[in-house]
């Protein structure tokens, strides 16, 4: 197959100067924006539809897109619950073929849905973050994972935590981060998913030639990360 997808450009000659700050920043003051009612109650529904498998272990496809890779992972991983979460529903309501009965694409604002998570006590097994909004430009930092004050929540989550990207850079930020809020060492590594993509965009830029990154790495489960507003407090 032959594809021509852009390659990423960006104004960015390094990893952003502004990291180490933003991340400090993320893990002193916590985020205040106030959780959506749709997602408050999508989050409610999944929580239901979990316990009902009580004690199979938990993949979060984050940013599923169409949810092809919810379904992979679903078909890879039998004995685990593999829940795919984006809040565009036009994505979601494109027809992949049927759901297969461990995974569930869930629309929701991922960071509603994760404070969500990290409250009800959820510990992935395995997190995905496949080929998030790369967000190139300098100034668009904040609109990064690694760069919103949602990071810390992703990475107290837990679990083996899998980040891919055609941009090398936002994963190399992505290890940065995870170096500064955690002490681990993530390894960024050259992805060649071969005949065997996991998403439609790891496809995309791979019919396009465009080289593709991926680190793994696994985490505690560390809601301790995670900054409290004083007022909540007690
Ligand atoms: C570049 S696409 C990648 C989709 C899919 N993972 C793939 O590789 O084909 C990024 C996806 O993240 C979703 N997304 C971005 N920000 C989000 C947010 N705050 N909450 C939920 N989904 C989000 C978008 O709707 C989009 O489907």
């Amino acid at each position: 197959m032959h594809a021509t997808s852009r390659n990423i450009v960006t104004n960015q000659p390094g990893p952003h100067q502004d990291l180490a700050r933003r991340v400090e920043r993320a893990l002193r003051h916590p985020l205040r924006k106030p959780i959506a009612d749709h997602t408050r109650v999508a989050f409610e529904q999944a929580d239901a539809w979990l316990q009902g498998a009580a004690g199979a272990p938990l993949i979060l496809d984050a940013g599923c897109g169409v949810g092809l890779s919810t379904r992979r992972l679903a078909s890879r991983f039998p004995d685990h619950r593999v829940i795919g979460v984006d809040r565009s529903a036009d994505r979601l309501s494109r027809d992949h073929g049927e759901l297969p009965g461990n995974a569930l694409l869930v629309r929701a604002d991922l960071v509603d849905f994760w404070r969500l998570a990290l409250a009800a006590g959820w510990q992935p097994a395995r997190h995905y973050l496949l080929y998030p909004n790369p967000y190139p430009k300098s100034a668009h930092l904040k609109t990064r994972w690694h760069g919103h004050a949602i990071f810390p929540v992703i990475v107290a989550l837990g679990g083996r935590l899998e980040l891919r990207s055609n941009w090398r850079l936002y994963v190399e930020e992505f290890a940065l981060a995870l170096e500064q809020a955690t002490g681990e060492k993530a390894v960024v590594e050259a992805h060649d998913p071969g005949t065997d993509c996991l998403t439609p965009f790891e496809q995309k830029y791979h019919a396009s030639g465009q080289s593709l990154w991926r680190l793994a790495v696994t985490l505690s489960h560390a809601p301790g990360l995670v900054p409290v507003a004083s007022n909540e407090e007690g």
